[in-house]
């Protein structure tokens, strides 16, 4: 089964950005873990960054028209873009929402997800591994279909 992980923006600078945040790994590590994890699961992971709110807008109706199910780290987008809510609303397959940091632990506005009330389920704070397990996730909502 196909999957999509999508990042949004800045996430490809991993590694560089805020090591003691976001931990030492690279985005190409990352991406790497994506794969290697999903391979492990029986799934095949398409792992995708951008910076752009349209893009992951358009990748989001990819995944709807393909009932693909899809890990996402919306980034900075998370808090505030209705764009993305409305496009994640439209993904019928489950969608996991993931963050490297626990942004409940950070500022007040990272405590606030609009995406949250549109996708499965939310997995944060476990550096690298809420991707790993995000992919977990989806393998057992897949199997339970
Ligand atoms: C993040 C948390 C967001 O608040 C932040 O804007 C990011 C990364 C995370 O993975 O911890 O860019 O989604």
């Amino acid at each position: 089964t196909r999957v999509y992980v999508l990042n949004g923006p800045n996430l490809g600078r991993l590694g560089r950005r805020e090591p003691e945040v976001y931990g030492s790994l690279s985005y190409a590590d990352l991406v790497e873990l994506c794969r290697r994890t999903a391979e492990e699961l029986g799934l095949a992971a398409e792992v995708r960054q951008t910076d752009s709110e349209a893009e992951l807008i358009g990748w989001l109706h990819e995944a709807a028209d393909a009932r693909l199910p899809v890990v996402i780290n919306p980034a900075a987008f998370t808090h505030y873009s209705y764009a993305v809510r409305d496009a994640l609303a439209m993904v019928e397959a489950p969608v996991i929402e993931v963050h490297i940091s626990n942004p409940h632990a950070r500022e007040p506005f990272r405590h606030t997800s609009v995406v949250s009330p549109v996708v499965t389920g939310t997995i944060a704070g476990l550096g690298l591994d809420s991707y790993r397990l995000a992919l977990l996730a989806l393998a057992a909502l897949l199997a339970r279909e």
